[in-house]
């Protein structure tokens, strides 16, 4: 049996406060090999540090995310920059991006925070996470104007139609895919899942978020993921160690790890 890369997770969430340390523990016994897990406000991005430190196949990307982004400092984020720079274990940039759902009266702010993280990103040779909710076009026009190609990255949980994936696979990205492509009335992200090269697609949770089906509205872990590469398999008829295999793969390659 193949090991499975888990390329987005939120370990440090008061979710997991109960029994983080035996669930944590229980992964590897259960096949998953490696585990990005991503920061997305100074707070949670001092916890993933402290997370990747204390296990050694844990990995971390460090970032303010769009809906967090209300009183971060410049300090704060030259501090992201340093440690990302000098800690071997910070594998990427994130979660950056933008996020009309939750906030449309910033969206400005949002724009400069997110090129402003590209631009470190690329400067420290690290890809990118992005996370994009409801803000397909300025999201892309803000990765075209930073020249986002230049260090590429991951559009993680990816919501939008092939015809946005298709942008994102052009400019070098990866699109990840979670358990929103369980949902019944999701087909727009089975056609993604379709549409995107076996060699462009990233497993991941978001847990303690987005459970697939049958534990959607449960608490997500990296123990689901099977369910994920199981649900790629049969939209693509491929097998399922080979989905394991390939987008274990694509996430070393991508993260550099
Ligand atoms: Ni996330």
């Amino acid at each position: 049996m193949s090991n499975i890369f888990e390329s987005h997770a939120h370990y440090e969430d008061e979710a997991f406060d109960e029994d983080r340390e035996a669930l944590i523990a229980s992964l590897v016994p259960n096949g998953i090999e490696y585990v990005v897990n991503v920061g997305s406000n100074v707070e949670t991005c001092h916890k993933t540090v402290k997370l990747t430190d204390k296990y050694d196949f844990f990995y971390g990307a460090l970032g303010i995310h769009p809906s967090e982004i209300a009183g971060v400092t410049h300090k704060e984020l030259e501090w992201i920059a340093h440690e990302t720079g000098h800690n071997p274990k910070i594998a990427a940039v994130g979660e950056i991006g933008l996020d009309y759902y939750w906030d449309k009266d910033n969206k400005e702010q949002q724009k400069d925070f997110f090129a402003r993280q590209i631009a470190m990103a690329k400067e420290l040779h690290k890809p990118v996470i992005v996370h994009s909710r409801e803000a397909a076009k300025d999201t892309y026009d803000v990765m075209c104007a930073e020249k986002a190609g230049e260090c590429t990255g991951v559009v993680h949980c990816f919501s939008y139609h092939k015809e946005e994936a298709a942008k994102y696979l052009n400019m070098g990205f990866y699109i990840g895919i979670g358990g929103a492509a369980t949902f019944k009335n999701n087909n727009k992200t089975r056609e993604v899942i379709a549409y995107a090269p076996i060699d462009r697609i990233l497993l991941e949770t978001d847990c303690p978020y987005l459970a697939p089906v049958p534990h959607r509205g449960k608490r997500n872990s990296s123990l689901n993921l099977p369910i994920i590469a199981r649900c790629i398999a049969d939209i693509k008829k491929m097998p399922y160690d080979m989905v394991v295999s390939s987008t274990y793969d694509n996430a070393r390659r991508m993260y550099n790890i």
